[in-house]
């Protein structure tokens, strides 16, 4: 197999990873495609329609019978079955649906088809937690990236209280990220794991020397692949 046109970047929640793609993304003028997006809205969607998370064939027609669009407009992130979920899968227990729902495996199988398609346009930043690792194996650029869990969690809370969830502590989010990522980490089904060939990049307190360390990096493995950016 050749290489995919695909920058992959995996990493824990909080990492910063998604401000790095999506700068990245429209920096380098590419498509950006956020896939914990996708879990989270499934994850909602599967609560708002009542279906049990244990019955496997209940899940497994929710996901034959919805229509699931990503990237609809500049405002419209994702959207099922028309209803726009943009800013509904940003609340705090919306991470805890997709947690959980992100351990079935007919719903990973389903969304890296998804993503698969998604990326056949263009070449893309592809954030998540498997893209270096099962969604796009053969990327020409691979990042995972990492930051202090107080960090990320500092960060976290931030966000939340710009949406007016103010009654979180900094110790809730810390548990609730360490959760998660164990979660992530040891589930049977696509664990997040660096992969060897992934560059292992640290974001620090400047978002800007992230920044600009991805995109030489990018750059050198584009030329390296003799991708044209
Ligand atoms: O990146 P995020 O916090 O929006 O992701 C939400 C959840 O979805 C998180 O628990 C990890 C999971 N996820 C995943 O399992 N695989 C991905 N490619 C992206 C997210």
């Amino acid at each position: 197999m050749g290489k995919q046109w695909v920058i992959a970047i995996d990493g824990p929640s909080g990492s910063g990873k998604s401000t790095c793609a999506k700068l990245l993304a429209k920096n380098l003028d590419l498509l950006y495609i956020d896939t914990g997006a996708m879990y989270r809205a499934l994850g909602f969607w599967a609560k708002e329609q009542s279906v049990p998370l244990d019955d496997e064939s209940k899940v497994q027609s929710l996901l034959n019978t919805l229509n699931l669009e990503y990237g609809v407009s500049d405002q419209v992130l994702i959207q099922i079955d028309g209803t726009d979920l943009t800013q509904k899968i940003r609340e705090h227990e919306v991470s805890k649906l997709a947690s959980t729902i992100s351990q079935i495996p007919i719903v990973r199988e389903f969304l890296v088809d998804f993503q698969r398609t998604l990326a056949t346009t263009k070449v893309c930043v592809m954030e998540g937690r498997d893209i270096g690792s099962v969604v796009f194996p053969n990327a020409f650029c691979k990042f995972f990236i990492t930051t202090a869990p107080e960090e990320r969690a500092r960060r976290r809370l931030e966000e939340l209280k710009e949406k007016g969830e103010t009654d979180l502590t900094l110790e809730t989010i810390i548990k609730d990220i360490e959760e998660r990522d164990a979660t992530d980490r040891n589930r049977s089904h696509s664990p997040l794991i660096q992969t060897e060939d992934a560059i292992l990049v640290e974001n620090g307190s400047s978002l800007d020397d992230t920044l600009s360390t991805l995109t030489k990096l990018v750059k050198e493995k584009a030329i390296a692949s003799g991708i044209n950016l």
